[in-house]
């Protein structure tokens, strides 16, 4: 357990991190207008910082319109009135890093807002200067009046839009009012990549790529194939009845990985690294990162929003990830986000199990990415979605109401409201999001916010809090956890419910290793560690707060309990 400064330092930071999502709007509130921001985040680190967690990812709050609450930027350089100044954003990057935390910014490259001042000159004429920085087609001949082709954007129907002013379509991989910049053109992929020097200069020390997979779209507009799947899947990231080949995961994309990873690794001191949100199987995203990690550090993969909260499925899920991310490249484990079921859904709602989640995430190999509230067993919000604020939940209008729990299991939300109500601080008025005089909040509160809070769980050593707490803890003080190779054991135990691994870090003054047991089952296993070198005697931890329980050699795992033994 004692950490060689010398080793420790040998591995890139952002391999050994632990990352915790802010969604600026919904964490908390300092201005009184009902809507968080950057002064609230900065009231709040102190919190994130108690709880463990080293980085912090922040979801957008550049200058937006926000029909797509940031995701719709209008300005690379400005940052959003209701979020605050550049100053205030300077005060955050700086009070992070005071801490000793890392800081990852959001960034939006695939489109703009259709209020960014390129856009409002590219639709403007078909001479425009600008008109070429974006994607504009002729309708399909001989009449015109049809979409150039049968490309569907990430949500279903046509991506395509009509401009009547200059009788030409433009497309748009998400939402009409994001249209995608042309990649193709040299100016907008220099302007972009200016814009991520900048936010590199002013002090991100990573940066999240928003639908980094639909940056290239393949120049001969040539239909895509189609397909008789409906559901867009993580390993068919088309669905809608076509695959996506000619709209995401281009060859230009992969290759466009490497260039933004060089523009990145221009600085140095300290090292930045990208991740990537981007869809397809393992094998596909580890394409993303290139055979020796040139391309981008890090991808997410989703597979672990809807893998079932079951020992051998979750076996089976480090196992594809550790065969398609080996050293030097690295898996991330990701149960929740902005735009996902909570993720006490999976785990039907059950403490007990999300305690056990927290010692999963943050024992295995891999960047651990926690989305705020996560760390309190906040649950699915249900909201009405007649009065969604969401632009994607008019969409989906259609979708019968009997369906949406269906589609949540499989990891995809047709309102995203529903995870995006205000953080629970307390239990007293708007539960501590905003002071007592300020309106409404602009999500209504989580029903559970009352009990459901920060200050209640700090003091109960039972919390799930107090899990993720503990968790990050072990973590932290064990090489073997933060920056082992990992290698999947046969549990010793006759029990199918309980997932065995073992974590090793190799250094020059010999080995450390955390051997990890986590039982998925309510009821108590009994494991033999006498298979371990002087396994009774060892220092053994659980995610429960109570003493581990060890009888006649066998150690009992409580239901839904995990023990990491440690060796040195
Ligand atoms: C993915 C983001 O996570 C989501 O919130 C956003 O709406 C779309 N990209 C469009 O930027």
């Amino acid at each position: 357990m004692v950490e060689p400064a010398r080793v420790r330092s040998e591995i890139p930071w952002w391999k050994r991190t632990t990352v915790y999502q802010i969604y600026p709007r919904s964490f908390a509130d300092a201005s009184g207008d009902g809507i968080g921001d950057l002064e609230g985040i900065i009231d709040r680190l102190d919190y994130v910082q108690w709880l463990g967690l080293e980085t912090i990812w922040l979801s957008p709050f550049f200058a937006s319109p926000q029909a797509d609450f940031g995701y719709d930027i209008s300005d690379h350089f400005g940052i959003a009135p209701e979020y605050g100044s550049m100053e205030d954003c300077r005060r955050l990057i700086d009070e992070i890093h005071a801490r000793g935390m890392k800081v990852v910014l959001d960034m939006v490259l695939n489109h703009t807002s259709d209020q960014h001042p390129w856009f409002v000159e590219s639709r403007s004429a078909r001479e425009n200067p600008y008109r070429d920085f974006y994607i504009w087609r002729d309708g399909r001949k001989p009449y015109g009046a049809a979409p150039p082709n049968n490309w569907r954007s990430m949500l279903g129907g046509s991506g395509w839009h009509y401009d009547a002013q200059t009788d030409q379509w433009y497309w748009a991989s998400f939402l009409p009012f994001q249209p995608d910049l042309n990649y193709r053109n040299p100016e907008v992929k220099r302007a972009m990549l200016d814009v991520v020097r900048h936010w590199l200069r002013e002090g991100a020390d990573g940066l999240r790529l928003d639908i980094f997979n639909a940056i290239y779209k393949d120049a001969s507009f040539v239909d895509n194939p189609r397909s008789l799947r409906a559901i867009p899947t993580e390993d068919n990231p088309g669905g809608f009845f076509q695959k996506a080949i000619y709209t995401q995961n281009h060859p230009d994309t992969l290759a466009f990985a490497r260039e933004l990873r060089r523009v990145v690794d221009e600085f140095e001191d300290p090292p930045r690294f990208v991740v990537g949100e981007v869809f397809g199987s393992a094998d596909l995203l580890r394409e993303y990162c290139g055979p020796s990690g040139e391309g981008l550090n890090l991808v997410f993969l989703f597979k672990s929003l809807r893998t079932p909260f079951r020992a051998q499925a979750f076996r089976d899920l480090i196992s594809e990830f550790e065969s398609a991310f080996p050293e030097p490249l690295h898996p991330t484990y990701v149960f929740g986000n902005h735009d996902r079921p909570r993720q006490m859904e999976r785990l039907g709602n059950s403490i007990a199990r999300a305690r056990l989640l927290a010692a999963f995430q943050m024992s295995v190999r891999g960047v651990p990415f926690v989305y705020y509230g996560d760390e309190l067993g906040l649950s699915h919000h249900p909201m009405p979605r007649e009065s969604a604020q969401d632009p994607i939940a008019e969409r989906f209008g259609f979708i019968p109401k009997l369906l949406l729990p269906v589609l949540r299991k499989r990891g995809i939300l047709t309102n995203r409201d529903q995870c995006r109500s205000p953080m629970p601080w307390h239990g007293g008025p708007h539960a501590g999001f905003a002071s007592p005089d300020a309106p409404e909040p602009w999500l209504p509160l989580h029903p559970q916010s009352a009990i459901m809070n920060v200050a209640a769980q700090r003091e109960d050593p039972r919390s799930v809090l107090a899990a993720y707490r503990r968790m990050l803890q072990q973590r932290r003080r064990s090489l073997a956890l933060s920056s082992g190779t990992l290698e999947l054991t046969d549990p010793p135990t006759d029990s199918r419910r309980v997932l065995a691994y073992r974590r090793v870090y190799e250094h020059d003054d010999g080995a450390e290793t955390a051997d990890v047991f986590l039982n998925f089952s309510k009821r108590s296993v009994s494991i033999d560690l006498r298979s371990l070198p002087r396994g009774t005697d060892l220092p053994m931890y659980s995610n429960l707060r109570e003493a581990p329980v060890v009888a006649r050699g066998r150690h009992v795992l409580r239901p839904w309990e995990s023990a990491v033994v440690f060796r040195s």
